[in-house]
């Protein structure tokens, strides 16, 4: 995934709010898009990628109780803040959108230009595993992006442009566009930019409910293992072979999930903890009486190693559902080896 983390804290470090090209005195398409909703005032709306927009506010002073605002940039939730004097009625999450759990399902998702920086296929799949996660069933989304004739850029960063049925068809069969406008934004410094709005419904069935009246999974709530791993991935910040090394170093928990033939033939890495991957789940977890104190801990990082760095990640995503500061090593032993790193004989 790529990470623009900096970028964006640079932007809103050295730019004031209203001087951005997508700043809006008061966002008026979002909120008439979502008044029409009618939704309970105490629905859970989250803004993804709100910046140092207005929205939440507004939605505060029309009496919405359960307004999240998630940003990758730290700076750009302050701006948001700043002579906002109900600011501690919104929950404010510094996260990256891509790959954070909210832990908890919104019923209304809303993204105003964020989706369209994803021109990555990957980063969309992020972006999109993350809307499933945390949208209810009949939930509904609305995003604005840039429309076929908006600009190809936005803050320096391609963007990718949408007309509302390749939106729909970008973020997947499970949401079904109900409505869509276009939006002429203009910029402070007068520019007309083409922006779509669309709203969407979230139709597809819980995946933990989405089982047939034979008792299989319906095919549309399948996931494949290519799946699986992107969105197990997503939520990491993998480590190459050096930078596990030199975190070991530092004092994380390097734990070697390979099986034995696998350790007798290319050696042990020194100082990792080897954990059969049957049991690693019990192991870690600090709320199981069968956990190892060492390691099942939220305080140490966890460096997760395979044979070649599957298996790992998909091992690592798990355990940071545990609250474990998890992640894995890219390419695994055999990267490991590949890179010259240190090795001891098995046995
Ligand atoms: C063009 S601005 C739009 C801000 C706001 N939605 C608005 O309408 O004023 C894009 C915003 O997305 C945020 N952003 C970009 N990538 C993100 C990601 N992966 N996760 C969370 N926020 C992200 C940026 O920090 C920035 O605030």
């Amino acid at each position: 995934m790529s990470d623009q983390r900096e970028h964006w804290e640079r932007v809103y470090t050295e730019k004031a709010p209203d001087a951005v090209s997508w700043f809006e005195a008061a966002p008026r398409a979002s909120l008439a898009m979502i008044e029409e909703l009618a939704l309970p005032l105490d629905a859970p709306i989250a803004d993804v990628g709100g910046g140092a927009s207005h929205l939440a506010s507004e939605l505060v002073d029309r009496g919405y109780t359960d307004v999240t605002v998630a940003d990758i940039s730290g700076e750009a939730l302050q701006r948001a803040r700043d002579g906002f004097a109900a600011a501690d009625r919104v929950a404010w999450v510094i996260a990256d959108v891509r790959a954070h759990d909210f832990g908890r399902r919104f019923r209304l998702w809303h993204d105003r230009a964020v989706f369209q920086f994803m021109v990555a296929a990957e980063d969309r799949r992020a972006y999109v595993a993350a809307l499933e996660r945390n949208l209810d069933p009949g939930g509904h989304a609305i995003l604005a992006t840039f429309g076929p004739d908006g600009p190809t850029r936005c803050s320096g960063l391609p963007v990718a442009r949408y007309g509302p049925r390749e939106l729909a068809a970008e973020l997947g069969a499970g949401l079904d566009l109900e409505h869509s406008r276009e939006v002429v934004h203009t910029t402070p410094a007068g520019t007309a930019q083409q922006f779509i709005y669309a709203r969407l419904r979230r139709s597809q069935p819980d995946r933990d409910e989405a089982e047939s009246v034979e008792g299989r999974m319906r095919p549309e709530a399948r996931i494949t293992v290519a799946r699986l791993l992107d969105e197990a991935r997503a939520g990491l910040e993998r480590l190459g072979p050096a930078a596990a090394l030199e975190a070991q170093r530092q004092g994380a928990a390097l734990i070697d999930i390979r099986c034995e033939p696998q350790r007798a033939r290319d050696g042990l890495l020194p100082g990792a903890t080897t954990t059969a991957r049957n049991v690693l789940e019990w192991r870690l977890d600090p709320a199981c009486p069968y956990r190892d104190p060492e390691l099942a801990r939220s305080d140490r990082k966890v460096i997760l190693i395979c044979d070649e760095g599957y298996q790992s990640s998909l091992a690592a995503a798990t355990l940071r559902r545990f609250g474990i500061d998890a992640t894995d090593v890219v390419g695994g032993a055999q990267a490991w080896l590949a890179a010259g790193l240190p090795v001891e004989r098995a046995g």
